[in-house]
């Protein structure tokens, strides 16, 4: 089945705090959407679809052809909304007439490995409707009132942390984020609300979302010595 990847950039990134929406700020020689695409382009697909930020469709367009080489033909670029799940749905309404299977990934995991995507994709070809990468809780995690009192403890084993990209039928998708009464965090927890399961791949350490200075560090020290 055809696949495409829609790549969701269109966050500010208040918490990272970079001078330019997430997606624009430097990571190696050029931006950190730049870097999520070229692995992007290594994994499976038919198309991909970027979703930005307004009046940032052409500086998108050029990191976005940079990375895709030859396969620029593959590219679309789409204004996003105001929350991620509505930058979905934008992504979504741009997907080509014989795309079947959705991958829906965060640009500000740029260092996500294409064994992730194939992973992903290879647990819908395989009959999923929806799939996720997770890894392990490794903290031990309290349950915590308004008051910063702890009320309970969790039990770890029953814990994972959810990773991108997800993958979905695109039916499920669709009808998950048309029906969508609430906005969640990712897309999963939509699907899973329209009544689908959905099942578990592993992720990777190198998943990691960029979210604070912090982490945009930790991308670039990831980075020292491998090809930008
Ligand atoms: N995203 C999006 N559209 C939005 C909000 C988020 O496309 N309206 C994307 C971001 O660009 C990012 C991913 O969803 O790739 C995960 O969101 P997050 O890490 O929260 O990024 P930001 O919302 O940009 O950061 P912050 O919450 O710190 O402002
Ligand atoms: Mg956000």
């Amino acid at each position: 089945p055809r696949l495409a990847v829609i790549v969701v950039a269109a966050g500010s990134g208040t918490r990272l705090r970079g001078g330019a929406p997430k997606a624009f700020v430097g990571l190696g020689t050029r931006s950190i959407l730049h870097r999520c695409l070229l692995g992007v382009f290594a994994g499976p697909l038919a198309q991909v679809v970027v979703v930005v930020p307004e009046g940032y469709e052409g500086d998108a367009l050029t990191d976005a052809r940079d990375a895709a080489g030859p396969a620029a033909d593959l590219l679309t670029v789409v204004t996003g909304g105001a929350t991620r799940q509505q930058s979905v749905s934008a992504g979504v309404a741009a997907l080509w007439a014989d795309v079947a299977v959705v991958l829906v990934h965060d640009a500000a995991r740029a260092l996500t490995p294409p064994a992730v995507f194939e992973r992903v994709a290879a647990a819908v070809d395989a009959g999923a409707a929806a799939v996720i990468p997770t890894l392990p809780v490794v903290d031990t995690i309290k349950r915590v009132d308004a008051d910063g009192r702890v009320v309970g403890g969790v039990d770890r084993s029953e814990l994972a942390a959810a990773q991108t990209p997800q993958g979905f039928r695109r039916a499920v998708l669709e009808e998950a984020l048309s029906g969508a009464e609430t906005d969640h965090t990712d897309d999963a927890a939509a699907v899973a609300a329209a009544g689908h399961a959905v099942v578990t791949v592993a992720g990777d350490e190198a998943s990691f979302k960029i979210t604070t200075a912090p982490d945009l560090e930790r991308a670039r020290s990831m980075m020292q010595g491998a090809p930008a």
